[in-house]
């Protein structure tokens, strides 16, 4: 997507200086930075300290960690020490497990003068197929934008309440949840984003209001419980959310504050779509309440990220200094609560049999209890 006149994937492997370059959400929106990730503790304090976040984004960072630490030291050795630290650093978003599983099967077997090599080419694929996977997302979701577009009076714009960043900073491109928003703009429906805040850590605020204001798409902050009200008062059409994994029976882990919308959405009738890229599905699991939940630190609630009047970039106290905070950063969305699973694919029913109706090659592994 583009940042002023320049098109920016959220991570890239920059030829002429040879090394992997995101850009640090953690001063979006107010600076715009690019750095460089050059060991394996720049690449795991970026995953846990979340200079770059979202579920397909955090597997492709894990990806390019391993790819630069075989150019470092490609031994067996260090192919097993790499994968753990950066397996270790965040729980709940499937896709790092995935993107480190892929880069270990690849590896593993090859003798390990030819593991470098390997490891970039194949941490590019995982970048490329997600620009693609996210692309597909978007048409998808945008005959959905579309057929609340017909319903409507002419020029009436869908209004699509989302939550989190499930934008294009969380993924290689595109965004997930955001992807079919971008189609139907770009298609000349009229849209319009309810963007939650999203506390702790008010990505919706800083990451999705930017992303949003950059491509000119029509949208409101709202505070994470204005939600409800909004659904009830009918100024909601569809909400659209990203997930950090999802199980085979279609139970979804996305962002805390998901679940709640997802109550509302269903009280008032308002369809609940999650954008869904296969490698976010655990095929290993069946209940959501077997997805390990995140707990974050506990300033990331007592305290808030802002800019002064003055410019500077600064974190404030909101709470009595003893306060102690509890800080689970996902919750799950039962799979009765989703209206459908918008994939790569197509749009399929939250659930094992929609899922495998998609994915069948999936069958033999999809649990079921
Ligand atoms: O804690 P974060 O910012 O990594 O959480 C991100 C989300 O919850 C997103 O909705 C999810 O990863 C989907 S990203 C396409």
């Amino acid at each position: 997507m583009k940042v002023g006149d320049t098109h920016y994937r959220s991570i890239w492997f920059d030829d002429d200086a040879r090394e992997v370059r995101i850009i640090d959400q953690r001063w979006l929106p107010h600076e715009f930075r690019v750095v460089a990730l050059r060991t394996l503790e720049d690449f795991a304090a970026a995953i846990r300290d979340m200079w770059v976040r979202g579920a397909p984004l955090i597997g492709a960072t894990a990806a390019w960690g391993v790819a630069v630490e075989m150019r470092r030291d490609a031994s067996d050795a260090n192919l097993a020490h790499v994968t753990e630290a950066l397996l270790a650093t965040r729980p709940t978003a499937v896709n790092l497990r995935w993107a480190i599983e892929r880069m270990r099967r690849l590896l593993t077997p090859q003798p390990p003068e030819k593991r470098a090599a390997a490891a970039r080419a194949e941490a590019q694929a995982v970048c490329d197929e997600d620009v693609a996977i996210n692309e597909a997302i978007g048409e998808h979701g945008l005959k959905l934008i579309r057929d609340i577009a017909a319903n409507k009076p002419a020029g009436e714009p869908v209004h699509i309440l989302t939550h989190c960043n499930a934008g294009w900073l969380a993924t290689v491109d595109w965004g997930t949840a955001t992807a079919p928003i971008y189609k139907a703009d770009a298609a000349g429906i009229p849209v319009h984003v309810w963007v939650d805040e999203t506390r702790p850590r008010n990505q919706g605020a800083h990451l999705t209001a930017w992303e949003m204001a950059s491509h000119g798409i029509s949208h409101h902050l709202i505070v994470d419980n204005a939600g409800g009200h909004l659904m009830q008062r009918g100024r909601v059409d569809m909400v659209i959310v990203g997930t950090d994994r999802t199980t085979a029976c279609g139970d979804v882990a996305n962002k805390i504050g998901t679940y709640l919308k997802a109550l509302a959405a269903h009280d008032n009738g308002v369809p609940f779509y999650v954008a869904l890229p296969s490698p976010t599905i655990d095929w290993t699991l069946c209940d959501g309440r077997d997805i390990p939940i995140e707990e974050r630190d506990q300033d990331e609630v007592r305290k808030v990220w802002g800019r002064l009047d003055s410019g500077a970039v600064t974190q404030v106290r909101i709470c009595p200094d003893a306060t102690p905070a509890a800080n689970p950063a996902f919750d799950v969305t039962p799979a009765k609560y989703v209206t459908g699973l918008i994939t790569e694919r197509g749009v399929c029913a939250a659930g094992r049999k929609g899922l495998l109706e998609l994915f069948p090659e999936h069958a033999r592994e999809a649990r079921d209890d």
